[in-house]
């Protein structure tokens, strides 16, 4: 067995709507893998509902996956905001959402994150950052005055498939810019870090 089944078949089983969106997503859309998927999946809901957040920042819905999960830990009148640049989408993240019991608390906002975060009017206790690679710095700068202190950003992707191992200058935009993002928030007084080797890389930020 891989270790990954084995870490699946031991840890909580996915939700039978996260199984179905999992599935249709595999079958329906491109870039299947973008999807968190069962481990990191069951790790973001435990995350928060050990935060147990008011108000969720998500930026790259994606197919809505993660979303729902994040959304499992949410206060009684929390409110989740996912962000979506891609339009081609929207129709399946409401129609997945729908299949949740969470429709009511998700907020999708379909455009760019970089416009749409400044027209978010809330104090969010937890951020999930998990769109373009080459923007993390900016996300960070964006969501950072909005996050209360004490709150929490996840940002994913951050060892990029152990590129960012390298030392050598790759040519790739997205592999510098995580490289850049990890460096930087290495020295950020401002926050605390941790990066988790899960899936493929979490970094787990604490506001101080
Ligand atoms: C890795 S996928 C998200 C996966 C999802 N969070 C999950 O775990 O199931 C990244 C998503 O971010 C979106 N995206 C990329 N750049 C964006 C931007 N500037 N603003 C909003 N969404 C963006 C992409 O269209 C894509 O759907």
């Amino acid at each position: 067995m891989q270790l990954e089944d084995y870490l699946a078949v031991h840890s909580d089983p996915e939700p039978d709507y996260l199984a179905i969106i999992n599935r249709k997503t595999h079958l329906k859309v491109l870039n299947p893998r973008m999807l968190s998927g069962h481990l990191q999946g069951r790790v973001l809901a435990m995350l928060s509902k050990m935060i147990q957040p008011t108000r969720i920042l998500e930026i790259g819905t994606f197919t809505g996956y993660s979303a729902l999960c994040l959304a499992e830990g949410l206060t009684e009148n929390g409110v989740l905001h996912t962000l979506e640049a891609d339009d081609e989408l929207e129709e399946m993240i409401h129609a997945n959402i729908a299949l949740s019991p969470f429709a009511d608390k998700i907020r999708v906002h379909i455009g760019d994150a970089m416009e749409l975060i400044p027209t978010l009017n809330e104090l969010f206790d937890l951020v999930f950052i998990d769109a373009d690679k080459r923007e993390y710095c900016d996300y960070l700068e964006f969501v950072l005055p909005n996050l209360r202190k004490g709150g929490f950003i996840l940002a994913d992707n951050t060892l990029w498939d152990g590129k960012v191992l390298s030392d050598k200058d790759t040519n790739d935009e997205q592999t510098e810019s995580i490289k850049i993002f990890n460096q930087q928030l290495a020295k950020d007084t401002r926050v605390q870090k941790v990066i988790l080797p899960l899936r493929d890389g979490l970094t787990l930020i604490r506001k101080v």
